[in-house]
């Protein structure tokens, strides 16, 4: 590695030196995908992958993560870069040589690229020439349990964020033009919340729905009301979703049944509208089944907060971008996405900024199709690494 200073030649560099450890580590976890904090395995094939690189190495934090410690060749402040690790519950579809062996289980939101990617920047940052650039110290930070199971806030309540003074992670973007980094100053991604519903009726015969309250037509009521409250009571100017994905209900064609129930997720950026929601839900649901001799229980969940960038944090990764892609491969984002992300709970702690890395016009994030060009690893390995250099560099 011999680049000095500046950024110059940095992507080629990492290419040259760790480009196939990169993608081989990525296929390796790709093939063996684990969900939640059961991350297990992917925990051993990083620790591997760092071995005999000069980091102090903590394992079990939040279960199957990892933080790695480097000290750079001055005093400074503490940085550090987050990747996630698991997977999702979902049957890949993408005919790779090295897709899922494991029938339900699939990468398909990037994480096995996200870690990897960290492992680059690892290796690369632990280079002779680069770790004497750093005036303070780099953690690596391997979180499980991004995908609904808040690995981020445990790592945070086991004290993962304290005595780091800025923290940065990277996620691959869908749609967003290939090896261009977008983020914006405030919030990037949604409050991501959850809500179960319960529908109580009277159950009975199918010929006889006077003498029932029909769960069924009295869910499909409270699903088209609920609809109501983004589109008639939010400020338009102001963003929010409320999804209802999951309804059932009923045993058999010819029984009128009891109860229903239905789950979803209610998305938002400003706090004072996330927890208005629920209550303005729970009584128009109850409301509406009152009105038609049954009852409504909503049982609410706040899941993640807003993602919420530091401004000097943000510009400090487009002004870095810009270095390393060209300025035209550095966005400023106009508005965040609805999608949420548990990375929340460290920029609760810790200013920090949250960037999209884009992957092209691939299938989306969650899909059973996701995949995306390899070439785009190196990439983001050399944008954490040029991440850490800047932020170290008094
Ligand atoms: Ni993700």
């Amino acid at each position: 590695m011999d680049v000095a200073q500046g950024f110059e030649g940095l992507v080629d560099e990492v290419q040259k030196s760790f480009g196939e450890d990169i993608v081989a580590l990525r296929r390796d976890i790709h093939r063996e995908p684990e969900l939640g904090f059961d991350t297990k395995k992917t925990a051993e094939k990083i620790l591997a992958a760092l071995e005999g690189l000069p980091l102090e190495i903590e394992t079990g934090v939040a279960e199957n993560g990892i933080v790695a410690t480097l000290k750079g060749g001055g005093e400074g402040p503490t940085i550090a870069l987050r990747a996630d690790m698991d997977a999702l519950p979902i049957h890949e579809e993408t005919g790779l040589p090295f897709a899922s062996g494991t029938d339900g289980k699939m990468h398909a939101c990037g994480h096995d690229g996200h870690t990897s990617m960290l492992v680059g920047a690892a290796k690369t940052l632990s280079q002779g020439p680069l770790r004497e650039r750093l005036n303070g110290t780099v953690k690596f930070v391997f979180q499980p349990a991004e995908e609904g199971g808040g690995g981020g806030r445990v790592m945070v309540e086991e004290g993962v964020a304290e005595g780091i003074d800025q923290i940065f992670a990277l996620h691959l973007w869908p749609g967003l033009a290939f090896g261009t980094a977008a983020t914006k100053a405030g919030p990037i991604m949604a409050a991501a919340d959850k809500f179960e519903m319960e529908i109580k009726g009277t159950g009975g015969h199918g010929a006889m729905p006077h003498l029932s309250a029909d769960a069924v037509v009295i869910a499909a009521h409270v699903a088209t009301a609920l609809q109501t409250i983004v589109s008639r009571e939010v400020d338009p100017v102001q963003p929010a979703v409320l999804t209802i994905g999951e309804i059932g209900a009923g045993t058999a064609f010819n029984i009128i049944p009891e109860t229903a129930r239905m789950g979803g997720t209610v998305r938002t950026i400003d706090d004072d509208l996330r927890h208005r929601l629920p209550e303005r839900m729970e009584e128009l649901a109850k409301g509406v089944a009152r009105a038609m001799r049954a009852d409504a229980e909503l049982d609410y969940t706040f899941s993640y907060p807003v993602t919420r960038n530091d401004p000097e944090s943000a510009a400090l990764a487009l002004k870095v971008a810009g270095s390393l892609f060209g300025e035209d491969r550095a966005v400023e984002l106009a508005h965040p996405s609805m999608g949420g992300e548990d990375f929340a709970f460290f920029l609760q702690k810790l200013p920090g900024a949250y960037i999209w890395l884009g992957v092209g016009d691939v299938s989306g994030l969650h899909t059973p199709q996701f995949a995306f060009d390899e070439d785009i690893l190196p990439q983001g390995a050399a944008l954490l690494t040029a991440i850490a250099l800047e932020a170290l560099s008094d």
